[in-house]
């Protein structure tokens, strides 16, 4: 029997039927997982039972074991997905087989990625938003709250338990088997950066959503990951309008981050620069940073709250170096487009960094300023000034943007 066995009651007829997974070091590849996750799924004990969201593929034989715990899946009328990324329909192959009867119920956008994921010709449902689903004894209810954080995302409310499912939404990478949010331990910094990382550059969706939530009955917000928020949903909800509402006003604050790698400090010298020539502007903050060793979350916390980014490498073999790459994969467009961008570095034979920072950073869709600033080996004092002078032309382009 695998350890991970439990099954957990979140009302008389919802039973939390989840994986835990305490080992998952980063999710979709750029997120630092430190907490793990859970991958949440939630069996309804109606007359026609349900299941709402599913799991990862590869806890499919846990899953499987839970969902035996709890009906004979062959009973299952209906298969509802909140979101379709695979964390959530990556068993659903599988489950189809042991649940032939079950019927794939999404919004439309849900249904064509199914289709294009494990191939069209399933039963199922499209809903949209206020539609109802009979169970029977039981009713669920869809409420459209698309991006968050993809196209496909709803809601669904279980009207006479008073249970609001949500998938991404109101979840965190956080695993912990008390499941229950009032049972766990502190989850408030993964509840943040999972917020940050996954929902922030979709606020004024995240708004939209909890504005249409606002007047239902609720008595337990279930998540697709982390704890089940059955005390204190509204606190966390509460929290996820504050810091989408913080977002949707940022930056206050003009910000520039100054990323680099440096071999031999001349880059470095350029960075201190150009940093010198934006602090010169009181109304600019500047965050200049090694990023050699930095973590993901480093990165990712400093592209969230800047509105500027000068990016510096020197030229190495005729490439720019790993950490700038990491740099680039935690741009996310969607966010950080037109985001004002430059670039700087040195090099000693041919410099072929300047077009490889310039094009990332326009392949991205942030706004290339100028043509930053790249010098053969040592900058000397000229090029220095030439850096400083970069660092306040840069700043002045920002404040003209206001
Ligand atoms: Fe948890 Fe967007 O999948």
């Amino acid at each position: 029997m695998n350890k991970d066995d439990k099954v957990l009651t979140v009302t008389d007829d919802v039973k939390w039927i989840g994986v835990l997974d305490y080992d998952i070091v980063t999710f979709d590849v750029v997120m630092e997982t430190t907490f793990g996750t859970t991958y949440n799924s939630y069996f309804i004990d109606a007359e026609k039972k349900a299941i709402i969201d599913t799991s990862k593929a590869s806890f499919w034989d846990t899953y499987l074991q839970k969902l035996k715990k709890v009906c004979s899946p062959e009973e299952i009328s209906y298969i509802i997905l909140d979101h379709t990324e695979p964390d959530h329909s990556g068993v659903l192959l599988n489950l189809m087989k042991v649940a032939p009867n079950a019927c794939i119920v999404g919004s439309g956008n849900a249904i064509r990625y199914l289709e294009e994921m494990i191939g069209p010709g399933f039963r199922h449902l499209v809903v949209k938003d206020g539609d109802t689903l009979d169970l029977g004894n039981k009713t669920l209810r869809f409420i459209s709250a698309p991006n968050l954080h993809w196209p496909d995302s709803i809601y669904t409310y279980l009207v006479e338990d008073k249970v609001l499912f949500t998938c991404d939404s109101f979840g965190s990478h956080f695993c912990d088997e008390r499941m229950y949010d009032d049972q766990v331990a502190d989850f408030s910094e993964p509840f943040k950066y999972y917020f940050d990382v996954i929902l922030k550059p979709f606020s004024k969706f995240m708004i939209k959503a909890i504005e249409k939530i606002r007047d239902l009955q609720i008595e337990v917000v279930c998540p697709g990951h982390g704890p089940i928020l059955r005390s204190e949903w509204k606190k966390w909800v509460d929290l996820s309008e504050q810091y989408a509402r913080a977002y949707m006003k940022f930056p206050e604050a003009n910000r520039v981050f100054i990323p680099y790698v440096s071999a031999y400090q001349k880059t470095e010298l350029l960075a201190k620069g150009i940093a010198k020539g934006i602090a010169e502007s009181a109304e600019i903050k500047v965050e200049i940073m090694d990023i050699e060793h930095a973590s993901l979350g480093d990165l990712e916390a400093n592209m969230i709250s800047c509105n500027g980014l000068i990016v510096g490498c020197p030229t190495i073999n005729q490439n720019i170096l790993m950490p700038i790459y990491k740099l680039f994969a935690v741009i996310n467009p969607i966010r950080d487009h037109k985001k004002l961008a430059g670039g700087f570095g040195s090099y000693g034979w041919s410099g072929e960094g300047k077009k490889m920072i310039e094009t990332n950073l326009s392949n991205l869709k942030l706004k290339y300023f100028g043509e930053g600033v790249f010098v053969k080996f040592t900058p000397s004092e000229k090029e220095i000034a030439l850096a400083v002078e970069y660092g306040k032309n840069f700043a002045k382009e920002l404040l003209k943007r206001d």
